[in-house]
């Protein structure tokens, strides 16, 4: 391959798109072509493909089978937390999708209605997503570690015609019974649920509500397999929701078309994969990274795609991935770097490595956080495969920074994902939006417009589209996500310009848990903040303020607000560490200096601004803190 392969492709997909975008999408197949490839007359709202009529699970599924891969495996399903293994070749996936989506038919789900996804991972999960493409209806996952009120909001905010769940997920040592969290966030919500379909685990029967909810088992048996439906290719075919600033979810809306074709090239392009690989996406199907890497880009590119119910660590041990791998044959392997950093402090020598034959092992991924060096140099030295850092984010839908090794694999430096993938043309600007210089820092955005398989809008929602991602730098994209360009065209994410954290690899709103320590009856005002943490990257630490004449101790309000916040966003938010305080720092006009908060906690430098209100209250968070075991 010549060395210039990457700018060359780079280059092109920037000065000619549409050719260079439809030449992706030949490789897939449409019920009716496209009468323009990038419909930019309602710019900043841009359509790929359109005219055009597809289906994505046709795509995933059928094309494979009608093309030779039907006794392919498709999904491996493998759960050391249930001690299960099960294949579905691309024959018995596509015949259970065919099933399930006759049976969300029969129980009134029809092209574009929405329905929400409640599941842990199983591959029923995939099942059901792939059986609402199929006809053409739009799914929602919420991630099965979210509490009843978080999933509540989204079942407010999306209003589902029908419900998907199952009877219970597990965590290590634990069931975690969904029964009761789905009953409760169906009487939080304000929009209705009138009708569930429920996979009965057998770690958990439960009782179903006669007239609300239906057996998945039953349901099926009773249904008639359902023919793909072609739908406009830029029909939404799922939403999905992530944490912005504030407590309310963005739903994030994803199209037919653009989005199987972005994924298609990305499955080549930057994971170097050609049908009838093994790829693995140790994620969950709750995250993004679910959607893209474990169920639709593996299964358009006719991959065989791994759904694993275990940890990194502790099921049973540091050597769960490469036991994987190894059985397996995985080829690519996608993950967090929190699970690596999990599994260097339990085997720092990576001794259970040696216990495995890792020889189909070529490339390691990793994403969904900020990589530090340290990480990548340790996967590279233990597991002699290039490791590969990729930037992205919910809202974009597959890797935008990369070294994209399925053109040429460039110099890996580590703590940079590299360069921009084919598509993606970025900048760094300053506040005033001219652009800085290489090496400085700045507000990453991508220019317009975002390539194929990028969000299209918010559900319901295009001003807050506009709103939140186009309107402070008109003509491009804001990423949210602060970093720069070095002198040889890497990028370097260093950190977000907001008020998102990043724990173990999840994105989550320090405003939704604000919002539920605010709402306890002792809190006068608080703040949560992000601190540096070694093992999970960033960890919440709640400050408040009490009301004056509470009683209670400041030791039971802090386990108040911890318990609180576990009911009402979930254990995954990883909230554990409050301090009660006199007061926050603030500015003379009220605002609250988090950042200054977060370096003082972090023992960065910082400079006290010269507008806080009184810079002894910065003295006392560092206290605080340091009573935390931060600022030292
Ligand atoms: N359902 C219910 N609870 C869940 C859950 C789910 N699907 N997923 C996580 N939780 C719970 C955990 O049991 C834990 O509860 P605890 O506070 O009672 O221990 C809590 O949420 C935090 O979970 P997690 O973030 O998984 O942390 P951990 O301490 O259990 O494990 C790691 C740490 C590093 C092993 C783990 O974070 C990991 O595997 N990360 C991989 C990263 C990843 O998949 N990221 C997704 C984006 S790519
Ligand atoms: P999510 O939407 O959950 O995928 O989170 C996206 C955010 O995670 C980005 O905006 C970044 O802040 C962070 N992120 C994801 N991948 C990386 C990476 N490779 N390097 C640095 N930050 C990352």
């Amino acid at each position: 391959m010549s060395a210039s392969k990457y700018a060359e492709q780079y280059q092109r997909s920037l000065s000619e798109p549409e050719i260079f975008w439809a030449e992706q999408a030949a490789k897939l197949r449409w019920h009716k072509p496209w009468s323009k490839v990038l419909d930019d007359s309602k710019a900043p709202f841009y359509r790929w493909f359109a005219g055009a009529e597809f289906n994505t699970c046709y795509n995933a599924l059928d094309r494979h089978v009608e093309e030779g891969r039907a006794d392919q495996v498709a999904i491996t399903y493998d759960s050391p937390l249930t001690n299960s293994l099960k294949k579905f070749t691309y024959r018995e996936l596509r015949d259970e999708v065919a099933l399930f989506a006759g049976a969300l038919r029969a129980n009134g789900v029809k092209r574009g209605d929405l329905v929400v996804i409640y599941m842990p991972m199983v591959p029923e999960a995939a099942v059901a997503m792939l059986a609402c493409a199929r006809i053409g209806a739009v799914h929602s996952v919420v991630f099965g570690g979210f509490a009843a009120p978080e999933l509540a909001k989204r079942i407010d905010a999306a209003k589902p015609v029908l419900l998907v769940s199952a009877t219970c997920g597990i965590e290590p040592g634990r069931v975690i019974d969904y029964k009761p969290l789905l009953d409760q966030a169906i009487e939080l919500a304000e929009h209705k649920v009138t009708r569930t379909i429920i996979l009965q685990r057998p770690q958990r029967e439960a009782a179903l509500i006669a007239g609300r909810d239906v057996d998945w088992q039953e349901a099926v048996e009773a249904a008639q397999p359902a023919d793909c439906v072609p739908v406009a290719s830029t029909d939404p075919l799922y939403v999905l929701y992530t944490s912005g600033t504030t407590g309310k979810p963005k739903g994030v809306v994803r199209d037919h078309g653009g989005h199987a074709v972005a994924l298609m090239y990305s499955m080549k392009t930057v994971f170097d994969t050609n049908p009838g690989d093994v790829f693995w996406a140790a994620s969950d199907v709750g995250w993004v990274v679910g959607h893209s890497y474990i169920v639709y880009g593996p299964l358009l590119q006719g991959c065989t795609t791994i759904f694993y119910e275990g940890k990194p660590v502790g099921t049973p041990d540091a050597g769960a991935f490469w036991r994987v791998i190894s059985q397996h044959g995985v080829k690519t392997f996608f993950t967090a770097p929190t699970a690596f950093r999990a599994i260097k402090k339990e085997d720092p020598e990576g001794k259970l490595i040696g216990q495995y034959d890792l020889s189909k092992f070529k490339t390691l991924y990793l994403a969904g956080e900020r990589c530090d060096p340290d990480t990548i140099l340790w996967a590279q030295d233990k597991l002699k495969v290039p490791v590969i850092d990729n930037w992205w984010q919910t809202e974009l839908g597959w890797s935008a920074i990369a070294n994209c090794q399925g053109l040429e694999l460039m110099p890996v430096k580590p703590g940079s994902a590299a360069v921009p993938v084919p598509g993606f043309e970025f900048a760094v600007l300053d506040n005033a939006g001219t652009p800085v210089k290489d090496d400085d820092i700045g507000n990453v955005v991508i220019k317009l417009p975002l390539p194929p398989g990028t969000l299209s809008t918010m559900w319901q929602n295009d001003q807050g589209y506009h709103d939140n991602y186009l309107s402070r730098y008109p003509g491009y994209y804001l990423t949210g996500d602060a970093g720069y360009r070095d002198t040889d065209g890497y990028l370097w994410i260093m950190s977000r310009i907001d008020d998102i954290i990043n724990v173990a690899g999840h994105r989550l709103s320090t405003g939704a848990m604000e919002e539920v320590l605010s709402s306890h009856p002792a809190v006068a005002e608080c703040a949560v903040i992000g601190v540096a943490d070694a093992l999970k990257g960033q960890l919440p630490v709640g400050l408040v303020v009490l009301k004056a004449g509470v009683t209670k101790s400041s030791e039971e309000i802090v386990r108040e607000l911890v318990e609180r916040v576990r009911a009402q966003i979930g254990a995954v938010a990883a909230f554990k560490q409050a301090t009660v305080i006199a007061r926050l720092p603030k500015t003379r006009s009220g605002k609250v200096l988090r950042s200054t908060m977060r370096s003082i906690a972090d023992s960065q430098p910082h400079t006290v601004p010269a507008t806080i209100d009184d810079p002894k209250s910065l003295e006392e968070i560092a206290t605080a803190l340091q009573a935390l075991g931060y600022a030292k």
